[in-house]
């Protein structure tokens, strides 16, 4: 069961109950921030970390929306019966009741949510994870990607030019370094380090990447955050891309080329195995 009951400022009801307006201003001009939380087996992952993420998102952008979240999200996956979803959740700034750019304080945020099912990875092993192939192109977003904005034009453009391509997803370049995918942040491996670009406004904070450099930093796995040229590529040992839903996946692949010998490499299964028994300390209320 899934989707069979949404949120809508304050309602929780059927799909098709669910009622937007058309000049509703994350419509028109995609004046709205979101989130997506994976629950496994009911329980949110990192749900606080993108708690946080939502508050800096909509603080960027100037909408005033303040709810119990946590309470609102539980709520909703415990009503599309638990078990393993993932939470989209949208806060546009509203509507004046008709087009115009401008905004201002009388508007009411309008707040949705929903939720679909994923697989729980860290459930299955790693051997059932079968790694992506990319490609690599240019990033055409605007210079605020730190914000968790649903203006995604230029990421669906070219995941889906990534598609066509027969790949699973496309990492970006922007004046001569990479910057993450389309929907993921990215990794490299050389020597037993791994290699990550630095927090900036042209990456998202992924919450899956801080937990990814916080597994590292307690197992003593070394890390930097460095900038990265898409030339490195070629002579990485691993290649990874991480996000909420699909968790730490190996790139096999890279525009046709394998990534070394194009296999899983051993410290993905490393981190694969620390995550998998993340989220079971996490099942167990050992960890947050
Ligand atoms: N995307 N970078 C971008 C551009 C993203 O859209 C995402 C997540 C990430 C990874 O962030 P996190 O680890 O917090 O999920 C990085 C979500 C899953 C989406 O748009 O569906």
């Amino acid at each position: 069961m899934s989707n069979e009951v949404v949120y809508l400022n304050g309602q929780f009801v059927a799909p098709d109950q669910a009622q937007v307006s058309v000049f509703d201003r994350g419509f028109l001009f995609a004046d709205s921030v979101y989130e997506v939380i994976p629950y496994y087996r009911g329980v949110g992952f990192r749900l606080q970390q993108h708690l946080d993420r939502l508050a800096y998102s909509l603080r960027a952008v100037r909408i005033e929306a303040v709810e119990d979240w946590a309470a609102i999200l539980d709520e909703l996956v415990q009503r599309n019966g638990g078990g393993n979803l993932s939470v989209y959740l949208q806060v546009s700034r509203g509507s004046a009741g008709y087009r115009t750019h401008t905004y201002d304080d009388s508007m009411q945020p309008t707040v949705f949510a929903c939720t679909s099912p994923i697989r729980d990875i860290y459930g299955e092993g790693a051997e059932q994870i079968s790694g992506y192939n990319v490609i690599v192109t240019a990033d055409l977003r605007w210079h605020r990607c730190d914000i968790k904005s649903t203006g995604l034009l230029p990421n669906i453009l070219v995941l889906q030019q990534a598609r066509e391509a027969g790949a699973d997803e496309a990492l970006l370049v922007r004046d001569g370094l990479l910057s993450e995918g389309t929907s993921s942040n990215l990794y490299l491996v050389r020597q037993g380090v791994i290699y990550t670009p630095k927090r900036s406004s042209e990456i998202l904070g992924g919450t899956t990447r801080e937990l990814i450099l916080e597994l590292a930093a307690e197992e003593g796995i070394p890390y930097q955050e460095v900038d990265i040229r898409p030339e490195e590529l070629a002579t990485a040992d691993e290649v990874w891309v991480s996000s909420s839903t699909r968790g730490v996946m190996p790139v096999l692949t890279i525009d046709g080329e394998p990534v070394a010998d194009g296999q899983k490499g051993p410290l993905w299964q490393r981190m694969f195995a620390l995550f998998t028994r993340f989220q079971h300390r996490l099942m167990t209320g050992e960890a947050q």
